[in-house]
């Protein structure tokens, strides 16, 4: 098949977040499945292109104008877009430096740009056009969250419902997250041009709801999270229609890259290891806690992230005092919310030999810290998916995890499963709860020969593409049927 996604970050190229792990692992796990994969990617400041010969071509695509413009004023946008081999699929950047050269992906200083409807219907735009240029047929458009919705939009949008190529495109949009919705108010809809022209109520338009009414086929990222979404506490405001698309709404839990994320290989660490040969895995430890002047004579509790609000690390703040009590070391590295920075901060300060705050994004420290931490905390209100408890899995580093979205599709309390538990879970979003957790999670770290089988079967999973991409081919196989029909 050939498969056009549309993306707003893809690694190693752009990114802030799981998405873009997800939208280049999969591409590259449908090209060893023999499909034909292009990722369509705003060019944005600082993204440096992967080596190889650029193939850059200049188009138009149609823009919204703003009410009471000159009848002259331009509407249309020129627009480059640049082609280049990624690894094991085409990257497409989307060259408007005007929309994509900014500091920031979505926002200027913590608030949306005012622009971003256009911004991101431009994007969807020339994916379109491109697809029209180069004239041979696409079985599905692929779109991921909210700033892919443009693209599906537009494709039902009558010249593109007439035209000969992209009348026949197959369509999915993929949810990663559904706090987020690309709302345009009323007096900005023109930003969306003719894709704005039939959607929307009198307040303004919902992207993301927009764009899951157009898709033929929609899915989330774990099978838990697609259950959770039907219901308003965790549908994000579009629980109805997520129900309304009956079983064309799908849960398809991620992969991680088994080849990126491996601590055999990993160079980050001071030593490497597995499942065969655990010593690097101590050799990490010590370094982990030498670093950071942690007292290693308890368990290390890693949590990695966006400190914000959905990952839970108010919980932890709140328990935190508690957890030290009882022996834990808690290492935290992440940005985002300053409130919940600056208190893990003053905790730390009190007791520097148990707690310690790295304020920063790192990617190689995250990697010291999957392996040198002896549990991993996702205390998430609502997970679509997560990555860092698969990562930890993978590195032998036992998850401690809310029992929610794709936590609970990867991680099994091991008091509860004492044959296949790989990790430990609690139910409510309170501190008590997560207490209770780390407590069993601790004693189990007490006893050595039990806490190695733990470590072992989580090590043991397969958490690679393969399946993912299976289960998208199948996906996409039904999108297009849908289309035909
Ligand atoms: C979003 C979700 C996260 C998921 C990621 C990739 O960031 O919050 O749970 O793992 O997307 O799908």
């Amino acid at each position: 098949m050939r498969i056009v996604m549309v993306a707003s970050e893809c690694e190693p190229f752009a990114k802030t977040g799981g998405l873009a792990d997800v939208v280049d692992a999969l591409a590259r796990g449908l090209g060893r499945r023999g499909h034909e994969v292009d990722v369509v990617l705003p060019f944005y400041r600082g993204l440096r292109p992967p080596d190889g010969p650029l193939d850059r071509r200049t188009i138009t695509v149609p823009v919204g104008l703003p009410p009471g413009s000159r009848a002259d004023a331009g509407d249309v946008a020129t627009v480059d877009l640049v082609d280049i081999r990624a690894d094991g699929y085409r990257l497409r950047l989307v060259d408007h430096p005007f929309s994509f050269d900014r500091p920031d992906y979505y926002v200027a200083q913590g608030v949306d740009y005012v622009d971003n409807a256009a911004r991101f219907t431009l994007l969807g735009r020339a994916a379109l056009e491109g697809i029209r240029l180069d004239g041979e047929p696409v079985d599905v458009l692929h779109g991921h969250d909210w700033e892919a919705a443009p693209a599906l939009l537009a494709l039902r949008a009558t010249e593109a419902a007439a035209d000969p190529v992209l009348r026949d495109v197959a369509t999915v949009l993929t949810c990663h997250n559904l706090a987020y919705h690309g709302w345009t108010p009323r007096e900005r809809a023109w930003q969306l041009g003719d894709v704005g022209r039939s959607v929307g109520d009198v307040a303004g338009v919902d992207l993301l709801r927009e764009g899951i009414s157009a898709a033929a086929i929609v899915n989330t990222v774990s099978p838990t999270f697609a259950r959770e979404s039907l219901e308003p506490a965790y549908g994000g405001g579009v629980d109805d229609l997520l129900r309304a698309k009956g079983d064309r709404y799908l849960g398809i839990l991620n992969g991680i890259d088994t080849g990126l994320w491996d601590p055999a290989t990993d160079a980050a660490l001071r030593a490497r290891y597995s499942a065969a040969g655990m010593a690097g895995k101590a050799a990490c430890r010590a370094d982990l806690a030498e670093r950071l002047g942690l007292d290693p004579g308890g368990p290390i509790l890693g949590l990695v992230g966006r400190l914000d609000p959905q990952k839970g690390f108010d919980l932890l703040t709140d328990a935190a005092e508690r957890l030290v009590a009882s022996g834990a070391r808690i290492v935290v590295l992440g940005t985002g919310d300053r409130s919940l920075v600056r208190g893990l901060q003053a905790l730390a300060a009190g007791v520097p030999d148990r707690i310690a705050v790295l304020d920063r994004f790192d990617r190689a420290e995250a990697r010291r810290i999957y392996a040198g931490a002896d549990a991993f905390l996702m205390p998430s209100r609502f997970e679509p998916c997560g990555q860092g408890q698969m990562i930890a899995l993978r590195y032998g580093t036992v998850p401690i995890v809310r029992a929610t979205g794709g936590l609970a599709d990867t991680v099994f309390d091991a008091d509860a499963d004492p044959t296949a538990g790989n990790g430990f879970a609690f139910g409510a979003a309170e501190p008590d709860a997560l207490l209770e957790a780390c407590g069993r999670a601790m004693s189990a770290w007490a006893d050595r020969k039990r806490w190695r089988r733990i470590m072992a079967r989580g090590m043991a999973t397969d958490h690679s593409w393969d399946r993912p991409a299976a289960e998208y081919e199948a996906a996409y196989v039904r999108a297009v049927g849908l289309r035909r029909s």
